[in-house]
């Protein structure tokens, strides 16, 4: 059928219909809100991210309190990205599987304190005095422009096992492996399962990519690698074929949700991964989209709605999921 009889404009044609037509809506369940929680703050004493406009980090006690005023408002899920005192960290990042870390403590209150769902970043690079998500191999340079170490990935499995494990004894619901090591999701899901940690889900980051875009993430972490770069182990932004490989290991090693990392320059892998597997999917808005569409409404070059807009293009293609420093403010607006 063709206009005149067919016309578009009659599903458009006041707010109700709209609604009522409308694909793609936002739920405060489909929201993960991550939270940085910093070792040795004092309550009270939030500390600005200057990076992150309107984020901060918090002590273990501030973080609950913060988060619970959330969940009132419908909030159902965090993950928190915890940062140890600075000369905790060591060159096998200890303090990321001490089970009376930072990230462990802070599981411990908000299991005790809310009744969101606890997800735990597990990575070493927070932890690490060299700012990589493994285990290093220095190497000696003969020729200065190759790289001057290896990040080992076999090495690297065991620790993050422990760290995953550290993470379940202290109360984690879904532990999120960020590396990039082959096999993480294989190792992390024999050892919980070996400690009577059948329950606890594996949201792994299947296509995390070698990303221009955590860096106010960075910042906010304190995890810039002292040296060199991730590119070894991340993924290359040119790259989408690779990102099925990646999914299909970790649905093959047991993985529970997939995860897509960052959300906005990669919509097309979203939906990529969508299409292609039957499990649930989530996106990373990450730092450097939330600095970047903060940045333009500070500036009056973009406005507010520019957030819902970007957020409800991630749903659309395709993630059950986000996570997004943004929660705060969709949950005020549903
Ligand atoms: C590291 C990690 C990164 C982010 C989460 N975990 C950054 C990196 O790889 O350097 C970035 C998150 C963000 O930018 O919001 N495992
Ligand atoms: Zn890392």
């Amino acid at each position: 059928m063709n206009f005149p009889t067919t016309r578009m404009r009659r599903l458009r044609q006041n707010p109700q219909i709209r609604d009522m037509v409308r694909e793609t809506k936002l739920n405060p369940e489909d929201l993960i809100y991550p939270i940085f929680i910093k070792e040795g703050l004092k309550n009270g004493e939030k500390e600005a991210i200057a990076t992150m406009p309107d984020e901060y980090r918090y002590s273990i006690d501030d973080a609950v309190s913060y988060v619970k005023k959330l969940e009132n408002k419908g909030l159902t899920s965090i993950i928190i990205f915890g940062i140890p005192l600075n000369h905790k960290k060591d060159n096998i990042g200890s303090p990321a599987f001490d089970e009376d870390g930072i990230v462990q403590k802070a599981i411990k209150k908000m299991k005790e304190e809310t009744n969101l769902v606890i997800i735990s970043d597990v990575c070493l690079c927070q932890y690490t005095d060299h700012g990589h998500c493994g285990i290093i191999k220095e190497m000696d340079n003969i020729n200065d422009s190759s790289e001057s170490l290896e990040v080992l990935n076999d090495e690297t499995l065991d620790y993050l096992a422990k760290v995953a494990l550290s993470h379940a004894n202290a109360g984690a619901d879904i532990v999120a492996p960020s590396d990039m090591m082959d096999g993480r999701v294989a190792t992390i899901r024999k050892t919980l399962d070996k400690n009577g940690y059948e329950n606890v889900l594996i949201m792994s980051y299947s296509a995390k990519y070698a990303s221009t875009f955590y860096t106010p993430f960075r910042e906010a972490a304190c995890s810039t690698p002292s040296s060199g770069d991730r590119k070894s182990y991340q993924m290359d932004p040119a790259n989408s074929i690779e990102a099925i490989r990646e999914a299909e290991l970790d649905v093959f090693e047991g993985a529970d949700i997939l995860l897509i990392k960052p959300a906005l320059a990669y919509l097309d892998i979203i939906k990529s991964l969508h299409d292609n597997f039957n499990l649930p999917i989530a996106a990373y808005n990450v730092s450097g989209e939330y600095s970047m569409i903060k940045a333009g409404i500070n500036s009056g070059y973009l406005v507010e709605e520019a957030i819902m807009e970007s957020l409800l293009s991630i749903k659309r293609s395709g993630a059950n999921l986000i996570l997004t420093h943004f929660a705060p403010y969709v949950l005020d607006k549903l």
